[in-house]
């Protein structure tokens, strides 16, 4: 079996098939993915709610995140593993960034680290990457942001918010990202991303044209009570599943 590196994932721009990623946050999870040959896996900051049970990305912390990480490259030996930095690990000084992005790499044994932004992170990525650390971007709807986008709302969808969005990108790009995130921005601008960059994207929320799709583990399972996000792919049932088989061990046990 391969085992996925960066540049794997960069000649994926140049195949014209669109390559499957997803979020993993514990041992086991990762073991599956790993054997279902699935090029990256994002260990994100999405496990705030998944994992911890917080209301948005924002609380988790770099402890919290380095327990997941570990655990997760040691269920995954092939795919290629990316941390995702929490709030605040990286925005208040690239030295903070370059700190915390290199525990993810040498206590976690990650492969490379994603951070949220664009051109105002473009110095970050470019230290990073110059200090041997892959960066995977995430631009459109940031989470982390989420106070000051108001919510979770698509993104680029005036001629203004879009030109901001290539120019992220773009910025991305020139620091020196293997590949950038595109979270919840409309299709078309998806698209003109996608096929000006030459680092590949992938996308989430914003259409089929990216060169990668990137989904979160627990929707496409479904494997929470809550209604799954529009952009979700769910193919189980996981959470109904599983509270099923409890339920039935409860009674055998009750009825012994
Ligand atoms: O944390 C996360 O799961 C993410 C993906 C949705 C891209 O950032």
């Amino acid at each position: 079996m391969i085992k996925f590196t960066i540049q794997h994932i960069k000649d994926f721009k140049h195949s014209h098939k669109p390559f499957p990623t997803i979020t993993a946050y514990d041992y086991t999870s990762a073991q599956i993915i790993d054997e279902a040959q699935i090029p990256l896996i994002l260990v994100g900051d999405s496990a705030s709610m998944m994992v911890y049970g917080y209301d948005t990305t924002i609380p988790v912390s770099m402890e919290e995140m380095l327990f997941l990480v570990r655990a997760v490259t040691r269920g995954a030996t092939h795919s290629l593993i990316v941390a995702d930095m929490p709030f605040l690990s990286y925005q208040p000084s690239i030295k903070e960034a370059l700190n915390n992005a290199g525990r993810f790499i040498k206590e976690g044994r990650a492969s490379a680290v994603k951070i949220e932004g664009g051109t105002h992170v473009r110095k970050h990525v470019s230290s990073l990457v110059e200090n041997g650390i892959p960066v995977l971007g995430h631009v459109g709807l940031t989470p982390q942001s989420y106070h000051q986008l108001s919510g979770y709302k698509m993104q680029g969808k005036t001629v203004e918010g879009a030109q901001k969005i290539i120019d992220d990108a773009t910025a991305l790009q020139e620091a020196g990202s293997f590949g950038i995130v595109l979270e919840c921005i409309p299709e078309n601008l998806a698209k003109q991303i996608t096929n000006t960059l030459s680092i590949p994207t992938i996308g989430i929320g914003s259409g089929h044209h990216c060169d990668g799709q990137i989904q979160v583990f627990h929707d496409v399972l479904g494997f929470s009570p809550l209604k799954p996000p529009k952009h979700a792919m769910q193919y189980d049932t996981m959470y109904s599943n599983v509270l099923n088989s409890i339920k039935k061990y409860k009674l055998d046990i009750e009825n012994q």
